[in-house]
């Protein structure tokens, strides 16, 4: 079998191992993977190893995706309403952050309607039988596999059938035609492949779960992301009770849908009212604290976002969480700049409670008014919710899904809204107090207003 070296970063290749890579001089980036000789047989392969043919796009007939319920609500609308069949879902996470935990689950409870196949390269039976004991599972004819050889667990596919089946991690795994080490690069690609042809050969239901690494990414940079159906993300704290999981790509369902979860004694249980989680009940209106309502995914949530000010000694500091503190800086700099009130000399702190990321611009106005409110020392009503976009000039824009947004607050006994101009729902909302504004001047001028 021949084996060539292939950048990491550029694809180039090379007949022999170096440090550095010739084309892109990146190092450390070459890893050996296998070259599949062409013969003429091998040339017509499509997709799933089928053979390739020409058609016309009409002539093809469309079945409706059949969507098998993982057996959590949660779960099932990050995954777009369910499991469709032949689809291989990786789910990354870090470590101890409960992947491990919620495939169990899942699998105990698809074991019910088909044969399903648990695969661990990381625990011994012995661990894998504890758990299920703690999480008080029962499974039907469950199989559990000790493997971390793909050939192997191959010849025992095709013997078993199952028609679900869980890797547990693809960083254990290895495949014998390449000769790389179990988790670099090349072999969780060889892996990833040979399981993803097997599971749209077959109509199995893969599940792959890899280990990100500290930058929060898949180990094996990225290459499994576009190889698979469906990525799914643990994000969230590990010191925290709840964790989230997100569709970072879905080809069955929408991206950025979030799924919220409990981690209890006895596993990871749903939550199915996450808004009434993320908001911290406060006894009295706390400075630097307000109320955003967001959407994530086709879910509209309420969200604590928390400032604190404080001045600086030495270097201002600027620290966020759950937030890209490179938009804190501009969001400060245009308060600064058509706000009138500067912030160089101050350090910032900015949290968004409950371990959410939030990449949406809409969160821009929450972030300033809680800003201006610990720097005023001045509480903010805890039945006031905000959401907005910032712009360069000071401007507050429009955000998508307005009403939605509006009518989660609603829903939850909120009786004010700051928001966009634009944002202004045409029919009045029953029992929400709708205070529109254009600019950050007017943001302000509400705050010397009503605080
Ligand atoms: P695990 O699923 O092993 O994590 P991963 O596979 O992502 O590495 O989760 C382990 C953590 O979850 C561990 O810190 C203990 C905790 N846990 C509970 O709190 N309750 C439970 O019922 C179980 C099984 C685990
Ligand atoms: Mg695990």
């Amino acid at each position: 079998m021949k084996t060539v070296f292939e950048c990491q970063q550029c694809a180039a290749t090379s007949p022999k191992w170096q440090g550095q890579c010739p084309n892109c001089l990146a190092w450390n980036s070459l890893d050996e993977v296998v070259v599949n000789k062409t013969n003429s047989k091998q040339q017509n392969v499509g997709y799933a190893g089928e053979v390739a043919t020409l058609c016309d796009l009409d002539d093809i007939k469309v079945e409706a995706l059949k969507r098998t319920p993982s057996g959590s609500k949660e779960l099932d609308t990050v995954l777009g309403g369910g499991l469709v069949e032949g689809s291989v879902i990786l789910i990354g996470g870090d470590p101890g952050i409960g992947k491990s935990t919620l495939l169990l689950q899942t699998m105990s409870e698809l074991s019910q309607k088909d044969k399903s196949l648990y695969v661990s390269g990381e625990e011994s039976m012995q661990q894998i039988a504890l758990r299920a004991k703690r999480l008080s599972v029962k499974p039907k004819d469950l199989k559990l596999l000790a493997q971390t050889h793909i050939e192997a667990i191959e010849h025992l596919f095709n013997q078993l059938k199952p028609k679900f089946i869980v890797l547990d991690s693809i960083q254990t795994m290895y495949s014998d035609t390449l000769s790389a080490a179990p988790g670099s690069v090349s072999q969780v690609r060889q892996v990833t492949a040979q399981i993803v042809k097997l599971a749209k050969k077959t109509g199995t239901i893969v599940f792959i779960i890899g280990h990100v690494t500290k930058e929060g990414a898949l180990a094996g940079p990225r290459v499994l992301e576009h190889m698979v159906d469906t990525v799914l993300y643990f994000e969230g704290q590990k010191d925290s009770r709840f964790r989230l999981i997100r569709a970072f790509k879905n080809r069955y369902g929408g991206a950025n849908e979030i799924g919220v979860f409990a981690m209890t004694e006895t596993g990871l249980k749903d939550v199915s009212n996450p808004s009434k989680l993320f908001l911290n009940h406060h006894e009295k209106n706390l400075p630097g604290s307000v109320i955003f309502a967001t959407l994530e995914g086709t879910r509209p949530l309420l969200i604590e976002v928390q400032a604190l000010v404080d001045e600086a000694h030495g270097n201002s500091r600027r620290i966020t969480q759950g937030f890209d503190s490179g938009r804190l800086n501009l969001l400060l700099a245009v308060l600064n700049r058509h706000g009138d009130i500067p912030t160089h000399h101050l350090d910032i702190y900015i949290n968004v409670v409950g371990g959410v990321k939030i990449t949406e611009p809409g969160i821009d106005l929450a972030v300033l008014l809680a800003v201006i409110s610990s720097l005023k020392n001045k509480s903010i009503p805890t039945e006031l919710c905000i959401f907005g976009e910032v712009g360069l000039s000071g401007e507050v824009r429009p955000v998508h899904s307005g009403l939605e947004r509006l009518i989660e607050a609603k829903k939850h006994g909120l009786k004010k809204a700051l928001i966009p101009k634009g944002n202004c729902p045409k029919e009045k909302l029953e029992g929400l107090t709708i205070h529109p504004i254009k600019t950050i001047d007017e943001l302000i001028q509400w705050v010397n207003d009503n605080l």
